[in-house]
């Protein structure tokens, strides 16, 4: 059985997406078998692997509007890691599934037939909490919470939190938090730091906080371009070694191995 995350926020630009790819890019050098998944219509993650979206065929909007399944959408990106991609029509799906059963388990079904080929599921959420957020939540045993370190952020995540805990209660008792990642953290500015402290200060004891914090960088953004992760793009890069530390307390939390 696979483990599977969603990486939810409904706040815009947290790093979702650049956390999702570049966990992954680790993941495949440790010969870890992952499945990634685009549920955000925009398709960041569908696109910083590569993927040519226009000449896509079918995708996750097939999946979710049932008239795919999973396995069949799929892409091989590294060794180890495969994709299911997504493209605009997937903002479309949400719209149908409203009036539907069940319109919150579509994912988790999709993905039952798979569980058994991957040791991780990571699904990438659109900055949103509708109908496509809730089915990764519903689908997912973890969620992660990447949260880039401003104020609006911070702000953000203590209503995510109330909304986790709806969750947990109505749709998913199963469901883990795993912790904040503090994201896009910039070294030189004072409210960077002050971000950081409050978020470690403000949600101790309530939720998991990362030690580890990705610093801003503008490699994380030239590393997609090249359709490439950042450990793949500058391997000796400090940024590539903030995700090695971070893969690495990210399998301490399943008590699997770690890097050397
Ligand atoms: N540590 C970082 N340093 C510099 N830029 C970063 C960093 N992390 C992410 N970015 C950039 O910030 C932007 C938003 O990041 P990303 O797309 O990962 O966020 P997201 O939460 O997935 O956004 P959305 O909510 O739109 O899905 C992107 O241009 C990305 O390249
Ligand atoms: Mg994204």
């Amino acid at each position: 059985m696979a483990y599977t995350i969603a990486f939810a926020n409904q706040k815009g630009g947290t790093a979702k997406t650049t956390t999702v790819a570049n966990l992954a890019g680790v993941l495949n050098e440790l010969g870890t078998r992952v499945l990634l998944v685009d549920i955000d219509p925009q398709a960041s993650l569908t696109i910083g692997f590569g993927v040519n979206v226009p000449e896509l065929g079918q995708t996750m909007y097939d999946v979710i509007a049932g008239d795919a399944a999973l396995a069949d959408v799929l892409r091989q990106v590294r060794e180890n890691v495969d994709l299911a991609p997504t493209n605009i029509n997937l903002s479309v799906a949400e719209l149908q599934l409203v009036g539907e059963m069940r319109r919150e388990d579509r994912l988790k079904q999709a993905l039952a037939p798979l569980q058994g080929r991957y040791d991780f599921i990571l699904i990438d959420c659109p900055p949103s909490l509708g109908l496509l957020t809730l089915n990764a939540l519903s689908a997912a045993d973890h969620v992660l919470i990447p949260m880039s370190c401003d104020y609006y952020a911070l702000v953000g995540v203590r209503l995510l939190l109330d909304t986790l805990r709806r969750v947990q209660e109505r749709l998913n008792p199963h469901l883990r938090i795993l912790g904040v990642l503090p994201t896009r953290y910039d070294a030189r500015t004072l409210h960077s730091k002050e971000v950081l402290e409050e978020v470690r200060g403000r949600l101790d004891g309530q939720v998991n906080v990362f030690d580890t914090v990705i610093r801003e960088t503008v490699r994380f953004k030239e590393a997609p371009i090249q359709g490439q992760t950042i450990t793949e793009y500058m391997s000796g890069h400090p940024a590539a070694q903030d995700f090695r530390e971070f893969t690495e307390e990210f399998l301490h939390e399943f008590e699997q191995k770690s890097i050397a």
